[in-house]
């Protein structure tokens, strides 16, 4: 294997542990801001979803209540108003998402999957849990799940208790099957936020690939540079003192002399091997005269 060969096979070697050390170290540090950048949307908009509920618990329940011994307005549910106000980013961003589910929910359109109970259930066997965070994956892609538990508190228990318990209003609205029972302290279901992976995923690729094709690109130049500079300095002039010692070798002792300029070992190896010939060609006439 020539000179130039191992020069480069050694190159595409570093290249390759590079590339793969590079790969490592960034993903460790991106794909961690990635999924904090994730989590931290998903924060805000669940932030925005409980501000609806306790704007509506403290400032509408307080009005609509007066008269909903005539007319139930669902506008007076903090759940009904969260899910409502999150409507409209919704249907701009229809891959984020809000709900509130429970296991046993008054609307049935709040009715928790498979998935959704399992977040409830591990909310309902460890009561100290104030969050979870769950990565899921969809056929759009991966999603976020951040979820809270919603626990029914003693003001739950006037709707939620029994129908007897509940606004006649509410009842000829919601019937008597869903959405009582509930017990006191008890973890009923869950407000979770949904966000898309697959963006943040994406810009962690990009950001990825400002690090790798840079260094790259300084590879491929070096490699060009290398193989010039190889070229030049030791593979040209080592092929060209080889013909000399080749010629003298078979018995050519006036083959022209390859003269180089310079100091370097390849211009004193050159120098060298002209003052053996003209000794060896000097001593060849003498023998011959
Ligand atoms: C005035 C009656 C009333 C009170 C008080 C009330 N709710 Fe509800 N709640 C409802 C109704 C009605 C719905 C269904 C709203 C809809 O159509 O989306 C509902 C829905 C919900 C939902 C969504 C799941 C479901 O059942 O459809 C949750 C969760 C919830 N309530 C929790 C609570 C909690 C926790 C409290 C106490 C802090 C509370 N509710 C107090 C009447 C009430």
């Amino acid at each position: 294997m020539g000179i130039r060969a191992k020069f480069n096979i050694l190159l595409a070697l570093v290249w390759i542990v590079g590339v793969v050390a590079l790969f490592l170290v960034s993903s460790l540090v991106i794909d961690r801001l990635a999924k904090d950048d994730v989590v931290q949307t998903a924060r805000l908009m669940m932030e925005g979803a409980t501000g609806a509920r306790n704007y509506t618990a403290t400032e509408l329940e307080p009005l609509l209540k007066r008269d909903i011994k005539t007319a139930f307005h669902p506008q007076i549910v903090a759940s009904y108003s969260a899910k409502k106000s999150f409507a409209a980013l919704h249907s701009a961003y229809p891959d984020y998402s809000y709900s509130e589910v429970a296991l046993n929910p008054t609307n049935p359109d709040d009715r928790a999957n498979d998935w959704q109970s399992d977040i409830i259930n591990d909310f309902r066997t460890h009561p100290d849990k104030r969050e979870a965070v769950v990565q899921r994956a969809t056929p759009m892609g991966p999603v976020l799940d951040l979820a809270k538990p919603i626990v029914n508190g003693p003001a739950c228990l006037v709707c939620h208790s029994t129908p007897q318990a509940a606004p006649a209003t509410m009842v000829a609205v919601y019937g008597t099957n869903n959405g009582f029972g509930w017990r006191p302290n008890e973890v009923i279901g869950a407000q979770i936020v949904s966000v898309p992976v697959t963006d943040a995923a994406q810009r962690a690729g990009q950001i990825r690939g400002v690090f790798i094709l840079p260094f790259t690109a300084v590879f491929a130049v070096l490699f060009v540079l290398i193989n010039i500079v190889l070229n030049v300095v030791v593979i040209s002039p080592v092929e060209k003192i080889t013909k000399v010692v080749e010629a003298v070798s078979l018995g050519d002792i006036d083959a022209p002399e390859y003269v180089r300029a310079g100091s370097d070992q390849i211009a004193r190896l050159a120098n060298a091997i002209n003052l053996m010939r003209r000794s060896l060609s000097q001593a060849i006439r003498m023998l011959g005269s």
